[in-house]
């Protein structure tokens, strides 16, 4: 199983579960920690003094005093090294003590009663111990823990109920849910299962079956429709949100030029592109047949409109364009292929291409200024077919 440091996500079954290990791991090593102090030094009952001798006051001063010791010695190979040489210097101290000043002098040593000199080694000092309370606090390292998101079974409660923002959010969020995914530590995750919003379908991942077609379909409401296209009901209803966002901003109106393309049309629209292009040409800007992000009914092609709609071409340079790319993740939407990815994604920039993957994941895209969805989910780059 892999695992990865990374800081703990906001409450969820799955970082409150690592937290746990954390605690736990903590108190193994602060009990590893004490029972080196005293295992050495157990005291009969009742008595305390200085018969232990105090640990080094080296060791009662702040953590990174230790810390700083262990850039140059393993922690518990120095601990006990300091106090093997306070007991040398405790049983030196009680030698001296029995030849100069008899039993008094050591009973007084031995129950701490005093820091006077005992009579007769008027030259020796003991010092008390400091109370446990300010024994130095043990320090713990941050440890890698396991990102293993599927063990959490509200994660797969949500996967099988069909819920994907429920399993991103049961996962711990979508940067925890991110992190899984890209070190190999989400197996419940099938991020070629086209139903799902963190499907990826590159020219190395076709849909299974190859024909796929999603369900629950709809026309966007409120959206200029110029192909009469449909989207998934939660992206069409996310290409509202946006376009009505876009409209309320001031910059002008979008609208769906092309939304969902099954099998069979896309074999048209790639057919047109050989054609006027070749099939060189035609692969850099059209995805063949069954690996078409199209089909999944998650993506759409947006233009811009000031009363006629302009091409696909005019959107990068408009107001609505412009727009698309600072906020079009606010609304769950990514530009998926941009201008420097063509090695990754294998497609020249398409500003208007819009993939839905739903807000929590857009956000985390946006955030970690990611720029395609391979890098992202830790995928291999998808320049070109197999075979
Ligand atoms: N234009 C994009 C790559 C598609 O055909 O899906
Ligand atoms: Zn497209």
């Amino acid at each position: 199983m892999a695992s990865v440091t990374v800081p703990v996500p906001p409450d969820s079954p799955v970082s409150r579960r690592a937290v746990r290990v954390q605690r736990e791991e903590a108190d193994r090593r602060a009990r590893e920690t004490h029972s080196d102090v005293f295992s050495p030094f157990v005291l009969p009952a009742g008595l305390t003094g200085p018969e232990v001798a105090p640990p080094s006051r080296r060791a009662a001063r702040a953590p990174d005093i230790l810390a700083a010791d262990d850039a140059n010695a393993p922690r518990r190979h120095a601990r006990p090294r300091r106090f093997a040489g306070a007991r040398t210097l405790a049983l030196i101290v009680v030698g001296g003590i029995v030849l100069l000043g008899g039993a008094a002098g050591v009973t007084a040593l031995m129950t701490g009663s005093t820091n006077e000199p005992a009579a007769g080694a008027d030259h020796v000092v003991a010092e008390a111990p400091p109370p446990v309370s300010q024994l130095p606090v043990p320090v713990v390292e941050q440890t890698s823990i396991s990102t293993d998101i599927c063990a959490a079974p509200e994660v797969i409660a949500a996967l099988e109920a069909g819920d994907d923002s429920a399993a991103i959010e049961a996962a711990g969020g979508a940067e925890w849910f991110r992190v899984a995914v890209a070190g190999g530590d989400a197996s419940c995750i099938d991020l070629s299962d086209p139903a799902r919003l963190w499907t990826v379908i590159n020219k190395t991942r076709q849909y299974e079956p190859v024909d796929y077609w999603p369900a629950d379909m709809m026309f966007p409401e409120g959206v200029r429709s110029l192909e009469g296209g449909s989207l998934r009901a939660d992206a069409s209803a996310a290409l509202t949100s946006m376009v009505t966002a876009a409209r309320e901003a001031g910059v002008g109106e979008i609208a769906l030029l092309s939304g969902f393309r099954s099998f069979q049309s896309q074999m048209a629209t790639y057919g047109r592109h050989v054609d006027s292009r070749g099939v060189e040409g035609a692969d850099l800007v059209s995805a063949r047949p069954g690996y078409s992000e199209h089909q999944s009914g998650l993506s759409g092609d947006v233009v811009p409109c000031s009363g006629p709609c302009g091409t696909l071409d005019d959107l990068a340079a408009s107001p609505q364009g412009e727009w698309v790319e600072a906020h079009s993740w606010e609304h769950g939407w990514i530009v998926r292929y941009v201008d420097g990815a063509t090695d990754v994604t294998g497609y020249l920039p398409e500003p208007w291409h819009l993939r839905y993957i739903g807000p929590e994941l857009a956000r985390a895209y946006h955030d970690g200024g990611w720029t395609s969805l391979e890098e992202f989910f830790g995928l291999p780059p998808a320049p070109g077919y197999v075979g």
